[in-house]
């Protein structure tokens, strides 16, 4: 099964992808853990990458496609994936269908959550991410077993250094301007499924496994 998840930045596309990647036992490929991942070792990409996503704005096409077209090569790629903000521009989404069209393969689906932009900066500012497994939790919506600390790997929960107001104003920006477009794009391949991604988070989740299951 190969899955992308669309969404406004804050929508629940990690959350839910992790969700999905246990249950179908495929991984989840998320472009903005990568980046950070790289930059927390130090790596040339990770510093490359920071100074983009710092102000909220895309890291250019030919890097993050690059990245992406690598990691879906590994072999426990060979069953599917879920992509977590990837693509985010119609040129990433042509690559990606032409590297599966050289494989004879297409994807499934286009899971598209969707939430108002105001919901969004309330949601932003109550995030709190694990930098050791990536893991995602909210001090009201989902919070930890014990505060500021990861349940599933022990690590220290950060802000994000892009959740700021302004810089999540700006992402919301960029998201209207550069990836929503996608919408039409994935309606048009006739893999798009709308997701309600204002309620709770377990209704989103059963909304989406009922798509996946091929329920509704
Ligand atoms: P990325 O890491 O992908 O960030 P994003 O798209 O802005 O999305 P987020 O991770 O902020 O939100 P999410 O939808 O995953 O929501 P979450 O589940 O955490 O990208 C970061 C940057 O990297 C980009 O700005 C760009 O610079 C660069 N980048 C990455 N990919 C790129 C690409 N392909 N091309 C170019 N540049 C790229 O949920 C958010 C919060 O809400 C959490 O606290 C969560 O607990 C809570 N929550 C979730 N669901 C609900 C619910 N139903 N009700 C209440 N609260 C909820
Ligand atoms: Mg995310
Ligand atoms: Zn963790």
């Amino acid at each position: 099964m190969k899955v992308i998840m669309l969404g406004a930045p804050g929508a629940g596309k990690g959350t839910q992808a992790a969700l999905i990647a246990e249950k179908y036992h495929i991984p989840h490929i998320s472009t903005g853990d990568i980046f950070r991942a790289n930059l927390k070792e130090g790596t040339e990409l990770g510093m490359r990458a920071k100074a983009y996503m710092d102000k909220g704005e895309l890291v250019p096409d030919d890097l993050t496609v690059e990245i992406l077209l690598d990691r879906v090569s590994k072999d426990d790629c060979r069953d599917g994936y879920v992509l977590d903000g990837f693509p985010r521009t119609i040129p990433q989404a042509e690559v990606l269908k032409d590297a599966l069209a050289k494989r004879g393969e297409k994807l499934d689906y286009a899971i598209n959550i969707e939430v108002p932009d105001d919901a969004i900066v309330t949601r932003m500012s109550g995030r709190r991410s694990c930098p050791g497994c990536n893991a995602v939790y909210h001090i009201v919506y989902n919070p930890p077993g014990k505060e500021g600390v990861c349940d599933v790997c022990g690590e220290a929960l950060v802000t994000r250094k892009d959740d700021e107001a302004d810089t999540v104003r700006n992402r919301l920006k960029v998201y209207h301007d550069q990836t929503a477009p996608l919408i039409d794009y994935y309606s048009k391949e006739e893999v798009l499924r709308d997701v309600d991604g204002t309620q709770e988070m377990k209704d989103v989740t059963e909304a989406i496994f009922a798509i996946l299951d091929g329920v509704q």
